[in-house]
């Protein structure tokens, strides 16, 4: 109410989003992956372009049409993914929604790994970069707010509150996955800063970004009054 009517919240404000899966190849007809939809991401950078944001989406695959005034950038691989979050600062915003690949195949084979011509190799893994993490410590072209997602499988709370405080975020939103999220309508989280802890009831994954996307204003609103 108190927000002039003629301007969007976060007009002038450019966030950077990551979404989706990310991709890691095995040989070139075989990957690891996850099953990230894409859709809560997805949601959270249409959202923030609502909220009049620039918005850079960077995209692991998935089967979703881009938002309305949000630039979207294809990659597959966690590296590949820093790679573009870093070339799209400076952004005022982070928000890492990605399930990015943890780990990756060490050694990509250039032709197809054929059965029966040895015995079966193990895939040898190293990790990947952690994008979250690293946008964190950019230096000076750190987005002033950083955004993380969280999934947990037990002891929710207690993990993502670490895992915020790793990973040098301001907000994690942290859900519950251990009665599944992927590809579902609907998200339970509990946002988590560093003082405080609310808990947001269940709502679609579209009403979750809005909810996050209207914090996202309001942070900013305060940091100009
Ligand atoms: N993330 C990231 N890059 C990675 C791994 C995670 O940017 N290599 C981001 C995700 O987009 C998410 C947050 O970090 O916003 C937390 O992801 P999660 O998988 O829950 O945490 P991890 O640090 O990977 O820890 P673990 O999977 O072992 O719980
Ligand atoms: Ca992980």
């Amino acid at each position: 109410a108190c927000l002039s009517p003629h301007k969007k919240p976060l007009t002038g404000r450019h966030a950077l989003v990551t979404a989706g899966p990310t991709v890691e190849p095995i040989d070139p007809v075989r990957f690891l992956s996850n099953h990230s939809s894409g859709l809560q991401g997805y949601a959270v950078a249409k959202a923030l372009a609502q909220l009049g944001a620039a918005v850079t989406l960077v995209s692991g695959p998935v089967s979703l049409t881009t938002p309305e005034n949000v630039t979207r950038i294809n990659v597959q691989t966690a590296q590949q993914m820093k790679e573009a979050c870093i070339s799209a600062l400076p952004a005022d915003i982070a928000v890492c929604v990605a399930a990015v690949s943890d780990w990756r195949p060490k050694h990509v084979s250039v032709v197809k790994n054929k059965k029966g011509t040895s015995s079966l190799a193990p895939i040898d893994l190293v990790e990947n970069p952690d994008i979250l993490r690293d946008l964190c410590h950019i230096g000076a072209q750190r987005p002033s707010l950083v955004v993380g997602f969280a999934a947990e499988t037990d002891h929710v709370l207690k993990h993502a509150q670490e895992k915020r405080r790793k990973k040098g975020c301001e907000w994690l939103l942290a859900n519950d996955v251990s009665q599944g999220v992927f590809g579902q309508e609907s998200n339970r989280v509990h946002f988590i800063t560093e003082d405080t802890i609310e808990d947001w009831p269940t709502m679609s994954k579209e009403a979750l970004a809005m909810q996050l996307a209207q914090k996202i204003a309001s942070f900013f609103h305060q940091q100009d009054t």
